[in-house]
């Protein structure tokens, strides 16, 4: 098959909300790129586990409760045509709403710490994305989805900024949330999700920082082309 820049693959992986969907959409629109939003797989899992009562007596539920009912959750996307956006389906239902909740941001680090449920959603990404010409965000696709992605990017921003950034985006959502409380939960998250055993976030050796705390999506994309420019122009050549 005769190869293009369209089989690029990009990596972007970092701390909750540093606006990683946000940017990785807008570069996959530019390129002409699928974007895939890793996280929403995590999240259609846990909201399968709420509705199924796994919440109900713990915070934690054993790993083999929830790989029993992993057997019959089929994650998919589906592009909504009115709006274009893919929205994420559980078994053919579209959850993109609900798998937004803060009831689900509370439980998701705690089900993405489940190997079980990595090695499972590692395949659905893999298999998504096999044919390049895609852009990736989540916790661990530079280094373990895709260890050999054409561009990494590790974002970052300050605690206070990605706070706010949360509750304004909840806020226009029509969700009143409580500053204090959307910090908190972004920090825990950061915590778990750095400290798991299994695929753990940190930055890939050869992802190259992106810290956004000071800087506009317009500023994001002028660094993105700046700092990748020759790599894309280079991949287009060589094709
Ligand atoms: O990107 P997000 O905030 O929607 O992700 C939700 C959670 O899913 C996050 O707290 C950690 C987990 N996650 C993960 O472990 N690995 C990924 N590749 C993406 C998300």
């Amino acid at each position: 098959m005769e190869r293009t820049s369209r089989d690029l693959i990009i990596a972007i992986d970092g701390h909750s909300s540093t606006g990683k969907s946000t940017y990785a959409k807008l570069i996959a629109k530019e390129l002409g790129y699928v974007y895939v939003d890793s996280g929403a797989m995590y999240r259609a899992v846990t909201l399968y586990c709420m509705e199924h009562g796994l919440f109900d007596q713990t915070d934690e539920p054993e790993a083999g409760e929830v790989n029993a009912h992993l057997e019959h959750l089929y994650i998919t996307f589906r592009r909504n045509p009115e709006t274009g956006v893919n929205e994420t389906c559980i078994n053919g239902r579209v959850v993109e709403q609900e798998i937004r909740s803060m009831a689900v941001s509370d439980h998701v680090s705690y089900i993405s710490t489940l190997p079980d449920v990595r090695t499972q959603m590692v395949e659905l990404q893999r298999e998504i994305g096999q044919d390049g010409g895609v852009v990736m965000d989540g916790r661990d696709i530079g280094t373990v989805v895709y260890p050999h992605a054409h561009i990494k990017i590790f974002m970052t921003a300050r605690p206070d900024v990605r706070a706010e950034r949360r509750r304004k985006e909840l806020e226009g959502k029509g969700i009143d949330e409580d500053f204090e409380k959307v910090k908190r939960n972004i920090m825990e998250r950061d915590r778990i999700d750095s400290g798991r055993a299994t695929s753990p976030l940190k930055q890939a050796e050869d992802a190259v920082l992106l810290d956004n705390s000071e800087m506009t999506i317009a500023g994001q994309m002028s660094w993105f082309y700046e700092t990748f420019g020759k790599r894309l122009k280079a991949h287009g050549e060589e094709d």
